[in-house]
């Protein structure tokens, strides 16, 4: 995530907490077919290897990752860890945080293929993370396999509008580029619950197995299926990638080597791969967060405003004496309070200038 913005966020809900509030951060949900790669597009996002990916059916139960921001302290060598609503254990080894994902998946959703609509609950805390809720989700199917039941694809189907549908959710709609997109499920349910296109990001991933002799230019061109936030193509790992252990930064050096060295897409290339993903997407929360600003600082006005009253009340002289340390602390986050709305102020300017 880009260090601004997780700091602007940090200081935003800094100063929300400390006045008593909260500032509500979009969710962000991946939405695809079984195997399009959305647990893998999600876990290039987080920048972790966590999430267990594979062929066929493997995410059976929807994971609710909160990412938490802890300030870095030096002194702390596990600053960074996960942690389990059902286990209390703090997880510093991010293979182990698979593999508890993958048997708390079996304990609930069973051996063979079942579904279920219980959530996991896993936290990152981390100083390298934006506080923000993603949510991967079971791909949309439509034959039963295993022990799946016969409407199996209504279920999932159901599971999947549950998240996508609150207008504080940013659809992730992943497709895979060896498929054709006219059988896309997904972009029909991510228009069903968000026509305008506002809040819906097209990915398609798998670029590098299309046929030889055949691109998507004209998909990630918006000339296929046009979209407001547009398409954005990625190449993730391939599962003999996943199964040699390829790392993070290879695996995304190797991505951007693969738009700038392919002949469709070396012109396009600054608009494509995982690294503009996640510029697109902080595009998106700077929005949502600048559409909250006009709110956010009435809210801190009235909250100047009845401090300010509470200050005239006790005096000046009241300000001074050590029993009175507290109207102290509330002359101090009254200038606070005033020092960051003009703050805020001046990134609003930023943002517009910058990203529009
Ligand atoms: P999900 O079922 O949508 O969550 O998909 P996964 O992330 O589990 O990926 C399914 C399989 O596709 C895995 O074996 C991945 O390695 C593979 N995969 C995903 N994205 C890509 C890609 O861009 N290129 C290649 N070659 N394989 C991919
Ligand atoms: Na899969
Ligand atoms: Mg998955």
């Amino acid at each position: 995530m880009d260090g601004d913005l997780i700091k602007l966020v940090n200081k935003l809900q800094d100063t929300f907490s400390n006045l008593g509030g909260e500032l509500d951060m979009p969710q962000l949900a991946v939405v695809g077919s079984q195997s399009a790669g959305k647990s893998s597009v999600l876990e290039n996002i987080v920048g972790r290897d966590f999430l267990p990916r594979g062929q066929g059916i493997v995410t059976r139960r929807p994971l609710v990752l909160q990412l938490i921001h802890t300030p870095a302290s030096p002194s702390d060598t596990y600053t960074e860890y996960a942690q389990f609503l059902h286990v209390d254990k703090r997880f510093t080894d991010f293979k182990e945080v698979r593999r508890e994902i993958e048997s708390e998946t079996f304990r609930v959703a069973g051996q063979n293929k079942g579904i279920s609509k219980l959530p996991i609950h896993l936290r990152i805390y981390s100083p390298n993370v934006l506080d923000l809720t993603l949510v991967d989700l079971p791909g949309l199917t439509k034959i039963p396999v295993g022990d799946q039941p016969s409407d199996i694809e209504r279920q999932i189907r159901n599971l999947v509008m549950d998240y996508i549908s609150k207008p504080n959710c940013v659809i992730l709609s992943v497709s895979a580029a060896n498929v054709d997109l006219a059988n896309s499920d997904s972009l029909k349910l991510a228009r069903s619950v968000d026509p305008q296109g506002r809040r819906t990001i097209g990915v398609l991933t798998k670029l590098d197995l299309m046929d030889a002799g055949t691109n998507a230019v004209d998909i990630l061109s918006g000339r296929v299926y046009p979209l407001k936030l547009g398409f954005i193509g990625v190449v993730n790992r391939s599962q003999q990638d996943i199964n040699a252990e390829l790392d993070m930064t290879a695996a995304l050096d190797r991505e951007t080597e693969f738009f700038r060295n392919h002949a469709a897409y070396r012109n396009i290339s600054h608009r494509n791969g995982t690294k503009f993903l996640a510029k697109t997407l902080n595009q998106v929360l700077m929005n949502h967060i600048r559409d909250k600003l006009p709110d956010m600082k009435a809210r801190l006005n009235t909250l100047m405003g009845q401090t300010q009253q509470e200050l005239d009340s006790f005096g000046d002289a009241a300000l001074f004496g050590p029993q009175h340390q507290g109207s102290l602390v509330l002359k101090l986050m009254t200038q606070f309070a005033r020092d960051f709305v003009s703050s805020i102020e001046g990134t609003s300017l930023e943002i517009s200038t910058k990203e529009l």
